[in-house]
């Protein structure tokens, strides 16, 4: 049984304007100790699907449908007090883009990283001091004896999202969603930052959701790539065989816009046009309106995931019998 398992989870935005289908049907599964990556343009529905998780969806939005078995416990089923004192922070925690806004700037980061240490365990008030000064260590802050007692703003971005690495490794969750923890960050010391989930990962075993919207980053750190396009998941797959064998259209446009190390810069080619909105998306699938390869069946019919390799399934009907490629077979496990 994997750790987490997300089965046709929906999440809608009840809007003025409209019911938002902002995730709309999304499974995907993490194992102990792996990192999988939730890949896709902005708007995809990356952040709502990890919110909707750990029930972090506030109105107009509300999670209408699937379920969240995490370690063999139905998520979606639990009271929010169930969720903040045994789940959130304790058992998963995250990792947000922007540092600052998560940091209490007034006060100290080792003040903020044993609170957590205390509400979660046993520890008293100087073993939880300890457990900070130790868990910044951990996160590659050079002197925490003395970081351990300064406040968010004495810290560098970069190090700030240590800080926040340190306080969501606290209470060694068993997975840990980390949304573009990076994005804010410069190339070097993002490459830092990825680094530190790998180590992480080596030292505590933690599972890891990645949130990103760069591909480049994915292969930094995946194992595993579930592809997110409008609210779908499209294609799933080991992050070599996704690199080297992308099946869905969109992956195919998406491999080509990343610029890749053994490539110049002049073969970056950005995905024609932009994604449709969430309130009235294309019938079909919904990849259709940018679709290089879109035939009339597209409209009509909702391709579901199929088979198209070990552990690999792609949601396109050129997949399907009949339209000439080779045999693929409905996805059973998370189903379309
Ligand atoms: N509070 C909200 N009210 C209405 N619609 C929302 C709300 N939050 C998100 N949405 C919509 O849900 C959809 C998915 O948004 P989401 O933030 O999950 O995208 P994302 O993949 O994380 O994008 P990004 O890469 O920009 O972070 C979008 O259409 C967005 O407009
Ligand atoms: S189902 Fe049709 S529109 Fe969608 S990705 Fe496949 S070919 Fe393109
Ligand atoms: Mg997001």
């Amino acid at each position: 049984m994997s750790l987490l398992e997300v089965e046709n989870l929906r999440t809608y935005f009840y809007t003025e304007s409209g019911i938002v289908q902002a995730v709309d049907g999304v499974s995907f599964e993490v194992d102990r100790g792996e990192t999988l990556g939730l890949v896709g343009e902005s708007g995809a529905g990356k952040s709502v699907t990890v919110k909707s998780l750990l029930g972090l969806v506030n109105s107009p939005g509300k999670v209408v449908d699937g379920s969240v078995r995490f370690d063999g416990r139905d998520l979606t089923e639990c009271s929010e007090r169930e969720l903040r004192r045994e789940v959130r922070g304790s058992e998963i925690s995250f990792v947000f883009q922007d540092p600052m806004t998560a940091l209490n700037p007034v006060f100290t980061v080792g003040n903020q990283i044993a609170e957590i240490v205390e509400y979660h365990t046993d520890a008293t008030e100087s073993e939880a001091y300890d457990r900070a000064i130790e868990l910044l260590d951990d996160v590659g802050i050079p002197d925490p004896e003395q970081r351990v007692d300064q406040y968010p703003h004495e810290f560098s971005g970069g190090m700030r999202q240590r800080v926040l690495i340190a306080m969501a490794l606290s209470c060694n969750p068993k997975l840990i969603i980390a949304d573009e923890p990076t994005t804010a960050l410069d190339v070097t010391i993002q490459a830092q930052i990825l680094d530190l989930f790998d180590e992480i990962q080596a030292k505590y075993d933690t599972a890891i959701v990645y949130v990103t919207h760069d591909l480049g980053v994915v292969r930094e750190v995946c194992n595993r790539v579930a592809v997110m396009y409008l609210g779908k998941v499209v294609e799933h797959a080991p992050y070599e065989e996704l690199y080297r064998n992308p099946k869905h259209p969109y992956t195919q446009s998406l491999l080509r816009s990343v610029v890749r190390p053994d490539e110049r810069v002049d073969n970056l080619n950005p995905i024609e046009g932009t994604m449709p909105s969430a309130i009235d998306p294309p019938s079909g699938c919904r990849f259709r309106t940018r679709c290089p390869v879109a035939v009339d069946d597209c409209a009509r019919i909702e391709p579901p995931r199929l088979d198209v390799g070990p552990d690999h399934d792609s949601a396109c009907i050129l997949y399907e019998e009949g339209y000439g490629t080779d045999e693929p077979r409905l996805h059973q496990r998370g189903k379309p």
